[in-house]
């Protein structure tokens, strides 16, 4: 089966098991894991912040963000079709007593005059605006990109408002990839930045929060309370230093993939590809109804061994990544031309 579901389905490589094998630990919450120690140090540094923490999942990084930045009653902002607000059970407001305001992007980027005088007035009435919150690469918008220039320009604009900025950077290796910039670059402008190892990067399992010293304080007190705290997980921790010294590069080969199998789709006037051009490692296209639904499409994949994604009753998405070869991309779209046709 070629999985193209998703990002996250790769397994550990063979080499990847043997740094985790090997793996120095202890107990992360009674004292220390060197491992994971090693881990949080080094996201640190990519990041160019002052400290990082360790967490199973990109779902608590972002909630343990948001929790750090805000109290309940807050309100912070973000893209209407972001991973915080469709795809996190509204924990902000489960957990933490916290209230969205969504702004409308364009394939999930927003442009800097949606953020201008966005923050309400000092009002017993209202909820106070704390913090903005933007996603790069954006899911949803398909593996879209934040230019540099852009985020700079939200989060100044955020900032005078006395909002702080959150980054939602689950692939931000892959941003960081398609730019040809570093980490650092992208994650200058926020005051916490939240990546996961367990997406195109083939670790099982993790992700980190980097910020201050005093967020990620306020961070491992959250994470205790979130039910996050792990205890030999270093053999967790050594994956992802594994993938993050030989998984990065390489995502390049995953971006091309991307390209050849929107190439395939654009063949077929029935699909609309949300970009023609994919930025990094997802796309994202619209079937027409008479040619059927997603369901039908990817159930029909499927059947002849290509697993996508119906991501809503019209659209598909696909993602390339670690476990995926040249040589099964070109496979797949071999069983798109076939599945096209069957309309
Ligand atoms: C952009 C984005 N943020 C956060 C997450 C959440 O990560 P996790 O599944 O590890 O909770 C995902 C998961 O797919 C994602 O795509």
């Amino acid at each position: 089966m070629i999985d193209l579901r998703s990002d996250t389905v790769t397994r550990p490589t063979p080499l990847m098991l043997k740094a985790m094998m090997s793996a120095e630990v202890g107990d992360d919450l009674i004292d220390i894991d060197p491992t994971v120690i090693a881990l949080q140090e080094k996201t640190a540094s990519l990041l160019g912040k002052e400290a990082a923490i360790f967490m199973p999942s990109g779902t608590m990084t972002n909630q343990i963000a948001l929790r750090c930045h805000c109290s309940p009653g807050d309100e912070f902002l973000c893209e209407s079709q972001c991973h915080i607000y469709n795809y996190e059970q509204g924990a902000f407001a489960q957990l933490s007593g916290l209230v969205a305001r969504t702004l409308e992007g364009t394939k999930g980027l927003l442009s800097p005059s949606q953020v201008v005088g966005v923050r309400r007035n000092d009002d017993d009435h209202l909820v106070n605006t704390r913090l903005l919150c933007l996603e790069n690469t954006h899911n949803r918008g398909g593996g879209k990109v934040y230019p540099l220039e852009l985020t700079d320009r939200l989060c100044n604009e955020a900032k005078a408002q006395g909002i702080a900025c959150h980054l939602d950077g689950a692939r931000l290796w892959n941003a960081s990839v398609a730019l040809g910039c570093t980490l650092e670059e992208l994650a200058r402008p926020f005051e916490s930045v939240s990546v996961c190892f367990s997406k195109g990067l083939g670790a099982p399992v993790g992700s980190c929060l980097a910020g201050t010293k005093e967020l990620v304080r306020k961070a491992r007190r959250a994470r205790k309370l979130f039910g996050g705290g792990m205890r030999q997980c270093g053999y967790l921790a050594a994956a992802a230093l594994y993938a993050l010294d030989h998984h990065i590069a390489r995502l390049e080969e995953d971006h091309r993939h991307a390209k050849e199998l929107a190439n395939a789709i654009a063949e077929f006037p029935a699909f609309e590809l949300m970009d023609r051009d994919p930025d990094t490692n997802i796309v994202i296209f619209r079937i027409a109804p008479e040619w059927g639904t997603a369901r039908d499409f990817a159930d029909r994949c499927r059947d002849k061994g290509v697993r996508v994604m119906a991501f809503g009753p019209q659209s598909i998405r696909m993602v390339t990544h670690l476990d995926v070869t040249k040589t099964q991309i070109e496979a797949a779209c071999k069983v798109f031309r076939e599945v096209s046709k069957m309309a």
